[in-house]
């Protein structure tokens, strides 16, 4: 009898955790774990992996990228890679750097690699150095279920848009971009972003951006809104002001 004691406050401290991971802490968008090899516990890798999550967490803030590996042999080093979304401040960047890195863990335990996405950054980590190339395999898409009212032109215009901040994305040197373009002669407007992890050259960033915008077809044909998303590059579109400053 004594454990229903316990229940009532159980019950509200759980729904305060909800409450609050609903309001505070965001989701992530996606996640995939490796499905190559697992690792065991207190191995070498996985100190190696503890070890550069930790450094990843505080060399990513200051400049939104981090990159590094930890571990002297082949087979126990762990590569990682961390990108913020190129309006987030230095602490919503470290806050998402390290909410990704502690839900990654947690949804795949001893997965020898995994890549995460939120709003705000993306952490991928990996025992094989995958540095400076284009990542096809991990990649998903979201959209805005809303239809445009002129579809063809819409699309037209969002290709414009993308476009054009992929080429302002891949010379630039932090391989980000956003920008907006006028629809049509009404008040509304069209906003863009594309931005590249800062491993790739420039015309690595080109090709990775032309990918992505190649796909929006088949995901966002005619859609308010849409994103394509991957381990190298992301592109999004919005009929709402989705960038700070
Ligand atoms: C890795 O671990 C997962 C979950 O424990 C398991 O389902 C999977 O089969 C394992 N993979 C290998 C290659 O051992
Ligand atoms: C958008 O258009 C498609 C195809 O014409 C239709 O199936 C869908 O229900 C529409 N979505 C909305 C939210 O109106």
């Amino acid at each position: 009898m004594s454990s229903s004691k316990f229940s009532t406050p159980t019950t509200f401290l759980l729904i305060f955790v909800l409450l609050f991971k609903t309001c505070f802490g965001a989701n992530p968008l996606f996640h995939f774990c490796s499905s190559s090899q697992n690792f065991t516990a207190n191995t070498p890798y996985d100190s190696n992996l503890r070890t550069l999550i930790n450094s990843l967490i505080y060399k990513t803030p200051s400049t939104g990228f981090g990159i590094g590996s930890i571990g002297q042999y082949q087979n126990q080093k762990a590569y990682g890679l961390t990108l913020c979304r190129g309006d987030v401040s230095a602490s919503e960047c470290k806050t998402c750097v390290s909410d990704a890195t502690k839900e990654i863990l947690s949804l795949c335990p001893y997965n020898k690699g995994a890549i995460i996405w939120y709003d705000n950054c993306m952490f991928k980590y990996l025992d094989t150095d995958f540095f400076g190339n284009i990542d096809n395999t991990n990649k998903f898409s979201l959209l805005n279920v809303q239809n445009v009212t002129d579809p063809a032109m819409f699309n037209y215009m969002t290709k414009e848009l993308l476009s054009l901040l992929a080429y302002k994305a891949y010379v630039s040197p932090n391989m980000y971009a956003t920008g907006e373009l006028k629809i049509g002669g009404e008040s509304k407007k069209l906003y863009g972003l594309t931005q590249c992890t800062r491993d790739l050259s420039s015309s690595s960033c080109k090709k990775c951006l032309d990918d992505a915008i190649s796909e929006l077809p088949n995901c966002c044909d005619g859609k308010e809104g849409g994103r394509v998303v991957g381990g190298s590059c992301n592109i999004r579109y919005e009929i709402y002001p989705f960038v700070k400053g």
